[in-house]
């Protein structure tokens, strides 16, 4: 996250001579007080806040696609009309003003009232009472955008964690490192469960659903009945059969209470060790390096994150946490950990206070495989991310969907994907039919290196990399049989933006096509 900057610019209230801008183009000024962006699309004007209302990413580095301005840090999405957030990450709205082209000169008057988001078209019967089993990145943008989109019927959200729905990805990056204060970290805060008449449970587990009497059933024998029910269970972070991982000194991070029980060891411990060169673990290392604490990694490849990045980028995150002070133990294994050690499987031994494994997650199936639901590797939906019982969809890190592009049935574990699906899960449990064809992405931040992720490749033929990566300018495309199907990027966050458009066939380009 960054601060807010003073604003700067031209004083947008005074005129900007309209050829200045070509189609598409943006210019950053400010209006009194205000940070200001003015965007032109075909001969329109448009002025909308100059920042992104979830991090506060500068909008003027963004793009812009049909009547949307996509956000160049991690690729969300507004409406220029009417400022509404019309894709994950953000949820809320920018302000808009309105503008008047008077003779050739752009003038922007006056702050625009607020709209209300457009309602759902539907031919079937609005339900109600949906029931969102899941607190997390898709429960939540479900829920809030069902509210947002009217909806007046029953809501219950469901979650067996004991914090209300937190912005997960903090939990590895600012906030463990302590960069973050306390009220970042919510979604939301109380009061807006209670003005949305949210019928928010934490601490509830929900432990079967009965499809034919279409209710769920919580662990305390409760019974919920629902007419659409949205199965948003996540994933749970996989625990190693090793010696010693019981001890009170080592952890996984899947939730705030997590993250908290690290920090409190962190201010007590010199070292730890780091299991896993995922993600995950590789954001943990830099946080707690960030704490001060000596940092050991420990992961069975050859290169840090090769598999989804290839060697090129695994090679640069590799030195960067070194450049950091990060000591790596690759092609190891932890054999056991003890009260103060980690053995490992060569022989060596790591003394540590704190011991995080961050080796992968597990998506979250019990329930759906209770029920009696179609699994394929993840719960199978369809297009519309409908299950094989009809009124239940699935959305997050539990969905295998058959990919836009490609046709394939994918799964991923991206928070701006799972948000994005409970969004659409949402519409659809509304009756909106709509299909999800987001291409997939996912942001890491590691110290001050953001790597940015469009698309998908399991596997590939070739890299073809532009830029220079050490220099930290860089875009890789993952090809297959000549066809791109994913982009990294580190600092060329249009670029990045491009290639999604592309990918999503919302701007012609014949390298994404
Ligand atoms: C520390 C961390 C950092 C991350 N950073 C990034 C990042 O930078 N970029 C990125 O793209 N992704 C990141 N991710 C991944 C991202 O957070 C997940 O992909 C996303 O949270 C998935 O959303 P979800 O709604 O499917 O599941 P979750 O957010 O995990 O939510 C699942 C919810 O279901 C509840 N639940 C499960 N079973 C039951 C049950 N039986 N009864 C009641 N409730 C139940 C859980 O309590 C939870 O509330 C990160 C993940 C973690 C843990
Ligand atoms: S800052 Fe704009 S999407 Fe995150």
């Amino acid at each position: 996250m960054s601060e807010r900057q003073p604003t700067t610019g031209p004083d947008l209230t005074q005129g900007v001579d309209a050829d200045s801008l070509d189609d598409g183009g943006l210019l950053a000024g400010r209006v009194g007080d205000e940070a200001v962006l003015l965007a032109r699309r075909g001969d329109e004007f448009f002025a909308v806040a100059a920042h992104c209302s979830h991090y506060h990413g500068p909008l003027a580095d963004g793009v812009i696609v049909g009547d949307t301005i996509r956000c160049p840090w991690h690729h969300a999405c507004f409406d220029l009309r009417s400022g509404e957030a019309v894709r994950a990450p953000a949820l809320a709205p920018i302000a808009c003003w309105t503008t008047e082209n008077r003779g050739g000169k752009v003038f922007v008057i006056a702050p625009a009232a607020p709209k209300p988001s457009a309602r759902v078209v539907s031919t079937t019967a609005t339900p109600r009472r949906i029931v969102i089993v899941g607190g997390g990145a898709a429960g939540f943008a479900a829920a809030e955008l069902l509210r947002r989109k009217g909806y007046e019927g029953e809501l219950s959200m469901l979650s067996d964690d004991a914090a209300a729905p937190v912005d997960r990805p903090n939990l590895s990056k600012d906030y463990l490192a302590g960069n973050a204060p306390e009220e970042w970290v919510p979604l939301r805060d109380e009061q807006f469960y209670t003005d949305q008449h949210i019928d928010l449970r934490l601490n509830t587990t929900v432990a079967g659903i009965d499809t034919q009497a279409r209710e769920v059933a919580l662990a305390d024998g409760q019974r919920l009945p629902y007419d659409r029910l949205l199965l948003a269970t996540g994933a749970e972070p996989v625990r190693l059969p090793l010696p010693g991982m019981d001890l009170p000194h080592v952890f996984t991070l899947r939730t705030l209470a997590d993250c908290r029980a690290i920090i409190a060891r962190a201010g007590e411990a010199r070292r730890a060790v780091v299991l896993g060169a995922s993600f995950i673990g590789l954001e943990v290392a830099a946080a707690l390096r960030a704490r001060g604490l000596e940092v050991h990694v420990v992961a069975p490849e050859a290169r840090p994150l090769e598999r989804v990045l290839g060697p090129q980028l695994g090679e640069f995150v590799r030195r960067l946490h070194e450049e950091h002070g990060v000591v790596f133990h690759l092609q190891d294994t932890a054999a056991a950990i003890e009260a103060r050690r980690v053995r490992l499987t060569s022989g060596g031994e790591i003394d540590a206070g704190l011991v995080v494994a961050g080796v992968g997650v597990r998506p979250r199936l019990a329930l759906a495989e209770r029920a009696g639901l179609s699994i394929d590797r993840g719960v199978a939906v369809d297009a519309r991310l409908q299950t094989s019982a009809p009124g239940i969809y699935a959305a997050g890190d539990i969905a295998r969907w058959p990919d836009a592009r490609t046709g394939a049935a994918i799964r991923v574990e991206h928070w701006v994907v799972a948000q994005r699906q409970g969004q659409v899960a949402a519409l659809n449990m509304l009756g909106a039919g709509e299909k999800f064809d987001a291409v997939p992405f996912f942001w890491s931040q590691h110290y001050d290196v953001p790597i940015n992720y469009v698309g998908h490749a399991e596997s590939w033929d070739e890299i073809a990399v532009e830029g220079d990566i050490s220099a930290r300018d860089c875009l890789l495309r993952y090809m297959r049989g000549g066809r791109v199907l994913a982009v990294a990027s580190i600092y060329r966050d249009r670029d990045s933006l491009l290639a999604e458009a592309g990918m999503e066939g919302r701007r012609s380009d014949p390298v994404y096509s």
